[in-house]
């Protein structure tokens, strides 16, 4: 099969396109022919910046999150037939940068037939991290205010989605060109961060999700009433500085989730939540597609298509 692989920490030119035998899949695991796979910043900053620090052993094939068919099953695999059409987020580095790629059985779920390949490959990552950020550990409530910083990437343009969904009212940060989009998606403020200075436009803020980090987060603190929350997906927050504002802050990570995805399914059926794909790229452009996303400049997913 072919597969991108990585050999050496360091640099997204190290990454070569290889010819490999097909992985088997062993007990509890499935082994699936890859639809598509998508790229995230968390790919380009293990190969560039974290390295062995996150556990990732070498030689790997990167890629956390994929739809595809399943190609047979290993020992022990109930629930999942060969021909089930399925996608999931498998964690760090789960191999999904190749024509087939072996997962967990317990991190995938069956996709349904009006969702297609490319939105299913999009959304598992986003969705299962914003939905946990503002869900289950930002305990987000109706009526509540939340500020939600890069609300035109991934993570933001999911989050506000649910957050909408939740009954929030939504403060979104994003630069000018990307405004339409996120306020079609639901937020009721749009803040320019290239124009304008969220902290004298956003204030009273029960829940504050901080995927920019740097100043953007610190500055967070002066928007957040007393007893608010700050959920970080890129720093740890400053303990000093919660304890000074009152208010609660963590940074938290995101991860395969099943059971959530499978709801996160419905609602991307039922129309609740949509993914705007911005390109698809061939396997073997999976450098270009991570030098896209180290840009840092969305207006939807980049997927690879094997
Ligand atoms: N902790 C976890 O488990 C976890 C999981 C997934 C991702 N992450 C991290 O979360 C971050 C976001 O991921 P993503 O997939 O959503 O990235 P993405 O799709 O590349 O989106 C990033 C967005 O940030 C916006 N942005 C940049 N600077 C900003 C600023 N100063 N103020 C407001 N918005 C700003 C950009 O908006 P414009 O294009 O409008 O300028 C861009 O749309 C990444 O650093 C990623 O590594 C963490």
């Amino acid at each position: 099969m072919k597969a991108i692989v990585l050999e050496h920490f360091g640099s997204i030119d190290n990454l070569q396109f290889k010819e490999l035998p097909v992985p088997q899949p062993q007990a509890g695991e499935i082994l699936v022919k890859v639809g598509f796979a998508a790229v995230n910043p968390y790919d380009q900053k293990v190969i560039e910046v974290y390295g062995k620090e996150v556990g990732v052993q070498l030689p790997v094939i990167p890629g956390s999150e994929l739809s595809g068919i399943v190609e047979a099953t290993g020992e022990g695999v109930t629930g999942f037939q060969p021909g089930d059409a399925v996608c999931g987020n498998l964690g760090t580095f789960g191999g999904c940068y190749a024509e087939y790629a072996v997962v967990k059985a317990t991190d995938i779920v069956k996709k349904p037939e009006t969702v297609s390949f490319e939105a299913a490959a999009a959304i598992p990552v986003a969705a299962l991290t914003a939905s946990k950020a503002i869900l289950e550990e930002g305990h987000l409530k109706a009526g509540e205010k939340i500020l939600i910083h890069g609300a035109s990437g991934a993570i933001g343009t999911m989050a506000v989605q649910l957050a909408k969904a939740a009954g929030a009212y939504v403060i979104a940060t994003g630069s000018g060109t990307n405004e339409q989009r996120v306020k079609d998606l639901g937020a009721d403020v749009f803040i320019d961060y290239t124009t304008q200075d969220f902290t004298g436009l956003a204030g009273e803020i029960d829940l504050v999700l901080d995927t920019v980090g740097g100043k953007t987060q610190e500055d967070s603190f002066s928007v957040l009433k007393q007893g608010g929350r700050l959920i970080s997906l890129v720093q740890p927050p400053s303990k000093d500085k919660a304890a000074q504002h009152q208010v609660s802050a963590k940074m938290i990570f995101g991860g395969p989730n099943a059971s959530r995805l499978e709801q996160i399914l419905q609602q991307l059926a039922g129309g609740i939540l949509k993914v705007t794909i911005e390109k698809v790229y061939v396997l073997s452009d999976a450098k270009a597609a991570l030098q896209a996303i180290k840009t840092g400049h969305r207006t939807g997913k980049l997927l690879l298509n094997p």
